[in-house]
């Protein structure tokens, strides 16, 4: 390509990549699909990459690709990065308070209209100064202490919702001061990268913010994506400023900076605490932190009037919210066993108000996060509450740790150990090696998991038992009439009956529900089982194998994995559920109780005299549904066809059979109703 050429390409692609990327990452509103921005963007590195005079300091695919610094230049603001005064009173007179002092302050009398005000969010991460020249992004700077901050423009080339360069007719100069925060979802992703790499994680948004603007080399800044919301102005030439803060950031918007929707502007202190209440409703819903909201005077001459007390404005007060992260102490560790067995280490913490509620217990998630933070017992912890997520305790103040008073200076107390068997049933503990969560073992008589397992057991796949759901299973095992699988056999009438909201003959259906579920497949067993890892597939493959339970109980791992498709993690499973002596005895209680299916040999030896003989099911049978008595062949090594043809063996037919029912005569098919159906399977 010839450079006239190249050269005009470069500046479409360019234009072209960077109304995209606001499209994209400041609108929120895609507008090409990945693959033709990656071919634009590929396009453009490829013209740069022939001719090296062509890449210019805005150009996109500079965003990344800047070397490892030695460390951050200083970089003088030319005009003060001022702070904010904080007004912690978090209740409706904070609001109250600053109106009242800026209409003192304005000498505004009692009949006097209320003061307009911008009102936005506090974000919660790091100011930055971006400073554009002629429209292009030149430098970017931390406050620091306010006169003199760092040059981190590296970095902040990385956030890619911040524009190289500006839209439309620009200022010659001006500066944009916002702040640089790390978004919920990418806190999020990142820690779960880090937790699967079992690297170290961060402790909450702010702090990945800052980390990421003070990395020295720009991709690991890169790693931690940023994003950022303009809030106001540093230094500006050759602008036509508007008359309002509101003004300003709507200007800032149409230059293409990201300014947060969440904004208005609101006439005296009713308006400002309608806000402040209306945004603490919001606050959870949002995709990042915020520690209040923030008031401006909107009139921007009347901000001049107002003037500054040291390096905090007269016009502006942050309004805050309760704190989200507040420290407290441990008072003990105990575990938790949620439904699936999950274990969970709690930390019990001395009551602490923290994200607007009173939290006495915070999650550690698991052994390894545990023992990552070391929380111990005594430990003054820090605990954090953001948006509607479980209370978590984010780290340890380790000079605060309690220590025996002598030589060593022992802490008091040892590093958390999980416990090796469950604390609700006393079932084993198991925590496969590549996994985080450890799980009781149980699975059929803890408590804790009770209700799961009961729903799992009379499930459509199951066992069936129709009419026991959701509702009901928690009313019986909240009354205790009900811990165990076998225990709603031995349900009688009576004990429904007094259940709340049960009719006598919705009790009376689900006895005979209970009763009929008892004649099953031995596959439909083993899944109702509920062992980890043993799908419905896997259920088939074992009662096909081992044709009856004993054999699967007493198979050892080597035997199990004989199975098709069992590897060593399902083996596993399996062989730890059976080495449950709870397990064993409900599995008894169940076949005590009349549980029972046709039972053959194992399919390597099958000799039933069903095994290997094709089936057609045809009509419907007075007791059986099509997919029982399809399982119940196929548990024998039977199986069964679509059609009726000469290969096939029987066909069993009930109520209004018809061509199928005709074609099996004519071919002298041998034709069985259910009670000879049943007969043969028992033979
Ligand atoms: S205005 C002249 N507006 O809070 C006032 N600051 O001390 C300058 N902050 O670190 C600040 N959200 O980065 C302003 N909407 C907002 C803000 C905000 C967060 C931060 C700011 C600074 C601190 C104020």
């Amino acid at each position: 390509m010839h450079f006239a050429e190249a050269a005009a390409r470069a500046e479409v692609l360019r234009r072209e990549i960077e109304r995209h990327n606001h499209a994209y990452y400041v609108l929120d509103r895609p507008t090409l699909p990945d693959a033709e921005f990656d071919r634009l963007y590929r396009e453009l590195q490829a013209i740069e990459a022939e001719h090296p005079q062509l890449l210019t300091d805005d150009s996109p695919t500079r965003r990344v690709g800047g070397k490892p610094l030695g460390g951050f230049a200083q970089v003088r603001h030319a005009v003060p990065m001022l702070s904010i005064r904080t007004e912690t009173d978090t209740e409706p007179s904070g609001a109250r308070a600053f109106d009242a002092r800026i209409r003192r302050e304005l000498a505004l009398g009692e009949g006097d209209p209320p003061v307009e005000y911008a009102v936005e969010l506090k974000f919660d991460g790091l100011a930055i100064n971006l400073r554009y020249e002629h429209g292009v992004l030149v430098q970017a700077a931390t406050r620091g202490d306010g006169e003199t901050g760092e040059d981190v423009t590296q970095n902040i080339r990385t956030v890619h919702c911040i524009p190289l360069r500006l839209r439309g007719e620009v200022p010659e100069i001006i500066e944009v001061r916002g702040e640089a925060y790390m978004s919920r979802p990418d806190f999020e992703a990142y820690n779960e990268r880090q937790r699967s790499l079992g690297k170290a994680t961060l402790v909450n948004p702010r702090n990945g913010a800052a980390g990421s603007i003070r990395q020295l080399d720009p991709a690991m800044a890169a790693e931690r994506p940023l994003s950022f919301y303009a809030y106001g102005l540093g230094e500006f030439r050759g602008w036509a400023i508007p008359d309002t803060h509101s003004g300003v950031l709507d200007a800032l918007a149409a230059f293409g900076l990201p300014v947060c929707e969440h904004r208005a502007t609101v006439q005296g202190a009713d308006g400002l605490i309608a806000f402040h209440s209306g945004m603490r409703e919001a606050r959870d819903s949002l995709p990042f932190d915020i520690d209040g909201v923030v008031y401006k005077v909107n009139s921007l001459a009347r901000q001049l009037q107002l003037g500054f007390v040291t390096r905090e404005p007269r016009w502006a007060v942050a309004h805050k919210y309760p704190a989200e992260e507040m420290l407290t102490t441990v008072e003990a560790i105990e575990v938790q066993v949620g439904r699936t067995g999950a274990i969970t280490p709690v930390a019990r913490l001395a009551p602490v108000f923290v994200g607007g509620v009173t939290v006495t217990n915070a999650t550690l998630h698991n052994e390894t996060e545990a023992r990552r933070k070391d929380v111990r017992i005594g430990d003054t912890v820090v605990v954090r509450r953001a948006g509607d997520v479980i209370p978590e305790v984010v780290s340890v103040v380790m000079e605060r740790r309690p220590r025996a008073n002598r030589p060593g200076d022992e802490p008091l107390h040892p590093p958390f150990e999980l416990p090796r068997t469950c604390p609700v049933c006393g079932s084993a503990v198991e925590r496969p090696d590549d996994e985080a969560i450890a799980r009781c073992t149980g699975g059929l008589i803890c408590p804790a998991q009770r209700k799961q397992a009961l729903l799992h057991f009379a499930g459509r796949r199951a066992m069936d038992i129709e009419g026991l759901g959701d509702k009901l299973v928690e009313q019986l095992v909240d009354a205790a009439i009900v811990k165990t699988p076998a225990d709603l056999f031995k349900l009688g009438l009576l004990a429904m009956v007094n259940l709340e909201r049960m009719a006598d003959k919705s009790a009376t259906n689900l006895l005979a529900a209970i009763e009929a579920s008892k004649l099953t497949t031995l596959a439909r067993f083993i899944f109702a089982l509920g062992i980890r890892n043993v799908g419905e597939a896997t259920a088939k493959d074992l009662a096909r194998f081992f044709g009856n339970l004993d054999a699967l109980m007493a198979a050892d791992l080597d035997r199990l994995q004989l199975v098709p498709d069992v590897g060593p993690v399902v083996a596993a499973s399996i062989a730890r559920f059976f080495a449950e002596p709870h397990n064993v005895e409900v599995i008894e209680q169940l076949r005590a109780a009349g549980v029972s299916w046709p039972e053959g040999a194992p399919a390597a030896s099958v000799s039933s005299s069903i095994s290997g003989k094709t089936f057609v099911l045809t009509g419907t049978l007075p007791a059986l549904s099509r997919d029982e008595a399809k399982d119940m062949i196929e548990a024998l090594g039977g199986k069964v066809a679509g059609s009726v043809s000469k290969k096939t063996d029987y066909v069993v037919a009930g109520a209004e059979a018809g061509s199928k029912l005709d074609k099996a005569q004519t071919l002298g098919i041998t034709i069985l109703d259910e009670i000879q159906f049943r007969e043969l399977l028992k033979q």
